[in-house]
């Protein structure tokens, strides 16, 4: 089949750049990217790109390039999905909050409901591609949900039949249309080769051929959630080897860089921090404790289970030693937070290891002065709001500048790694933090001659004295 037309339901993280690289390196084909969420819809349309939902360098430009020629954001599930040859399901997967598998299970009704919508309004033979990161065995909800349109009465006349594909997405924020041009690999499972060398055709524009890898549609599914759980495996590693590091006197540096020649580890994913955030690494890992469970295998989700333990412990060890130094008590002092979202680059907070650890230094009683450059003070005080219902502005307050940030603070905590924070005047920040004023850097992105120069005492992950 020629595709011509595309339809993705879901306008997020992941729908969004992933299809505008379709339509850069796609002319031809018509991409309507559709969401139930209509202001999500109108920051995709907004006519200032700087107004886009979702902040990724290079993501305006192509916006900017294809919006309104072969890229169109809409409401219109009915109408997209009808003209559609291939639809992509992009919609979050949240771990389920009540229930059976609460708190590990993935909660599939966006799915169910997309797949619903699908079968109502398709016309003719679609393929359908979950690009969600999705439970192994979901493709087989998705097929029963279009088998039962094919097999309705109303079917006869319109005929609709459906292949489905797995295809995810490994993408990650703040390099996710450098990684979408250039992936490491292309994963696609399924049974159908036509519908598999057609979604072959599209990549082909831009991705060599041998990057694809085809698997059964389980052995995809499962490949994406095993990938998650390996990165986030490696954080937790290095995180505990930064405590080992700080009490007996390593750098956690020094033995990432030697750890990481060795070219059967490598040298990606060694840095250590306050623990990985995200919406992917949490929710996969968990749902990958659920599933050993569900069959039986209760020590590999005990092992599982254990990288998620560690990225806890090492926030929790981190509000200890801030809390520590600073005379065992933190209540009325004022503390500099730098950096807000999960990581670099991105305007994303979901699971942002920021949000536990202000909570918990607001418990301590602190008043919080936080700077981000991407995040909005609005989507900060919705992420605390969301852990402390009476949350106001006597517990933390929103900086728009970096340097004002630090005025009259006891201490300085970095908890993203932002390049701007690399090259930080010390000597100005010295003047204005309170004095005897302390620096915590949870990323090891300051430099630590300079703020000791001026005066100021630091710790830093991994670096033992
Ligand atoms: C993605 C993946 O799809 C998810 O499986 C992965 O684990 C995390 O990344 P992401 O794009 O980051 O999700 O999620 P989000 O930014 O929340 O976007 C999802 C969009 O789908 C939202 O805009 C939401 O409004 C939309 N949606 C949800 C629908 O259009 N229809 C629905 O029924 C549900
Ligand atoms: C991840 C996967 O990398 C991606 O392939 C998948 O599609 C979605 O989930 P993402 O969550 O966007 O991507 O970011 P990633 O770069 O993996 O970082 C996740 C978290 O780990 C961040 O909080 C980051 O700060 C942290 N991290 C990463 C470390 O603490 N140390 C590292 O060395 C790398």
């Amino acid at each position: 089949m020629d595709i011509k037309n595309i339809c993705c339901i879901g306008a997020g993280y992941v729908g969004g750049p992933t299809m505008a690289i379709i339509a850069k390196y796609c002319p031809d084909i018509q991409i309507n990217v559709v969401d139930i969420n209509p202001d999500r819809i109108s920051q995709w349309n907004a006519s200032e790109l700087k107004d886009l939902p979702i902040y990724e360098p290079g993501l305006k430009e192509i916006v900017e390039k294809c919006r309104g020629k072969n890229l169109h954001f809409s409401t219109e599930m009915k109408k997209n999905i009808s003209a559609a040859d291939l639809i992509f399901i992009s919609v979050n997967t949240p771990t389920k909050t009540k229930g059976i598998g609460s708190g590990q299970a993935i909660d599939l009704k966006y799915v169910e409901a997309s797949s619903r919508e699908i079968s109502k309004y398709s016309k003719g033979h679609t393929i359908v591609v979950e690009k969600s990161t999705l439970p192994v065995k979901t493709a087989q909800t998705i097929k029963a949900i279009l088998d039962a349109a094919q097999k309705d009465k109303s079917n006869l006349e319109n005929k609709k039949t459906f292949s489905v594909l797995s295809n995810p997405e490994f993408l990650a924020e703040g390099t996710a249309i450098k990684d979408l041009e250039n992936p490491d690999r292309v994963l696609i499972g399924g049974d159908d080769d036509d519908a598999i060398n057609d979604l072959v055709n599209i990549y082909s524009k831009w991705i060599e051929k041998d990057k694809v890898l085809r698997t059964d549609l389980w052995s995809s599914e499962l490949s994406k959630l095993i990938s998650n759980a390996f990165l986030a495996q490696r954080i937790s590693s290095i995180n505990t080897i930064s405590a080992l590091c700080e009490a007996t006197g390593a750098k956690i540096k020094d033995v990432s860089l030697a750890v990481g020649m060795d070219r059967r580890i490598g040298r990606y994913f060694l840095n250590s921090g306050p623990g990985f955030g995200g919406s992917c690494f949490k929710k996969d890992i968990s749902n990958l404790v659920y599933i050993s469970n569900h069959y039986g295998l209760f020590d590999v989700a005990e092992y599982w289970q254990k990288v998620l333990d560690i990225n806890t412990w090492q926030q929790k060890r981190f509000v200890e030693l801030i809390v520590n130094n600073m005379f065992g008590t933190i209540s009325s002092k004022k503390i500099a937070v730098l950096g807000f979202s999960f990581k670099a680059n991105t305007n994303d907070t979901r699971e942002s290891p920021a949000i536990n650890i202000c909570k918990k230094l607001i418990e301590e009683g602190a008043f919080l002065k936080i700077y981000d450059p991407k995040v909005k003070k609005s989507q900060i005080m919705k992420d605390l709001s969301s852990i402390e219902k009476d949350i106001d502005s006597k517990k933390w307050g929103y900086s728009n500048s970096i340097y004002s940030t630090f005025e009259n603070a006891d201490a300085a905590l970095f908890l993203t790694e932002w390049g701007e924070f690399a090259s930080l005047n010390w000597e100005r920040i010295s003047n204005i933090m309170r004095q005897p004023a302390w620096v915590f850097d949870t990323r090891s992105i300051v430099d630590i001659n300079q703020v000791r120069g001026n005066g100021i005492s630091i710790w830093q992950v991994g670096y033992g004295n």
